[in-house]
């Protein structure tokens, strides 16, 4: 074991030997140290198949702040465990990859935007979850795309608001709810990139396929769904609406989740721009494995830690988030 070539790494690259059944180790491990595991929609389906709880990112927000587990392994992307470990400072939240980071959370820099803050006095500055705990520290309140249109609706009509970092969740959410936020420049890599061209062939094929997208989605993109809504909230759609074919215009982890909870029923993942691959994957959240997670949980590494006094103001804007969600029973 070398903890210093680990920390160069991210993760725990110990070989694990051939005979070890990776699931039931892990969860063995996970009984022996109380731990629970939260995983996201995008990751790969192995991992959505082990975890014990598999949800959007307000989900595991509300998941991480309710455990009683002492340690919370989060396999999704860096700021869900920073989200995690704000939440739970007593308890030890781990990755299995630290380099599972965010381009919409890197297109914001603390630095840079503590600046765009200072230069308009007077605003409220609502932040998505998709951001670093320094940027959550200049924030009043948190956002998820579950909750988002609700909590900026909770303001009054004239309040003035920044709102960072994707500027095309702030468009949508601008667009639907008649105000003019200021918005920082920011967008993910992955929601960006789907193509428009490939989405209109793909419905001339399938006339009766229903287009399911996130609001990361580019304006273009958004106007050719027929539901816009958070991972939770397209996959609640393709759950209990009638229809049978859907074109699905997020990261394609969502599929595994909406093939198992509909078996009888087809999705399709919208194709991004400028490949030959038919889906459109998140690299980052494609970091983590069953491997890392056994090492992860049988070594306690990597594990996520926020400064005290950035955690001590980013908790009130991630409690306010979940406090208002609770009122509106999302
Ligand atoms: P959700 O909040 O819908 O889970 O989205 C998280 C995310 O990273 C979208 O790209
Ligand atoms: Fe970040 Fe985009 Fe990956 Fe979501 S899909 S974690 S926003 S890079």
């Amino acid at each position: 074991m070398n903890r210093e070539e680990w920390l160069k790494k991210g993760f725990v690259n110990e070989p694990i030997n051939e005979d070890i059944d990776l699931k039931v180790a892990i969860n063995k491990l996970k009984k022996e140290k109380n731990a629970v595991i939260l995983g996201h929609y995008y990751q790969k389906g192995e991992i959505q198949d082990i975890a014990d709880f598999v949800g959007d990112s307000l989900a595991l927000a509300q998941w991480a702040a309710k455990t009683s587990a002492d340690i919370i392994v989060v396999c999704g992307v860096h700021f869900m465990g920073e989200t995690a470990k704000i939440l739970c400072p007593n308890k030890k939240v781990l990755v299995p990859d630290l380099n599972a980071g965010c381009s919409l959370a890197d297109s914001c820099p603390a630095d840079q935007f503590e600046q765009f803050v200072k230069e308009h006095p007077g605003y409220t500055v609502i932040s998505y979850v998709n951001t670093t705990a320094a940027v959550k520290a200049l924030t009043d309140v948190v956002v998820t795309s579950t909750n988002a249109k609700q909590i900026v609706e909770s303001f009054p009509k004239d309040e003035k608001i920044i709102f960072g970092p994707d500027r095309n969740l702030g468009d949508y959410i601008n667009s639907i709810t008649n105000r003019k936020m200021l918005l920082w420049d920011g967008a993910c890599h992955v929601h960006e990139q789907f193509s428009v061209e490939k989405i209109v062939e793909l419905k001339a094929q399938y006339p009766d396929a229903i287009v399911l997208a996130h609001p990361e989605c580019k304006s273009v993109v958004l106007k050719l769904a027929d539901v816009i809504g958070s991972t939770a909230a397209l996959l609640k759609h393709a759950i209990n609406s009638s229809e049978q074919r859907f074109i699905v215009a997020t990261e394609s982890g969502i599929l595994h989740e909406m093939q198992k909870k509909c078996p009888q029923k087809t999705f399709i993942p919208a194709p991004p721009n400028d490949s030959t691959c038919a889906c459109n994957e998140c690299s980052f959240m494609r970091l983590n494995s069953l491997e890392k997670l056994y090492n992860c949980l049988k070594y306690e590494y990597p594990e996520i830690e926020v400064d005290a006094d950035v955690a001590e103001k980013a908790v009130k804007p991630i409690k306010k988030m979940l406090d208002i969600s609770e009122k509106l029973g999302l």
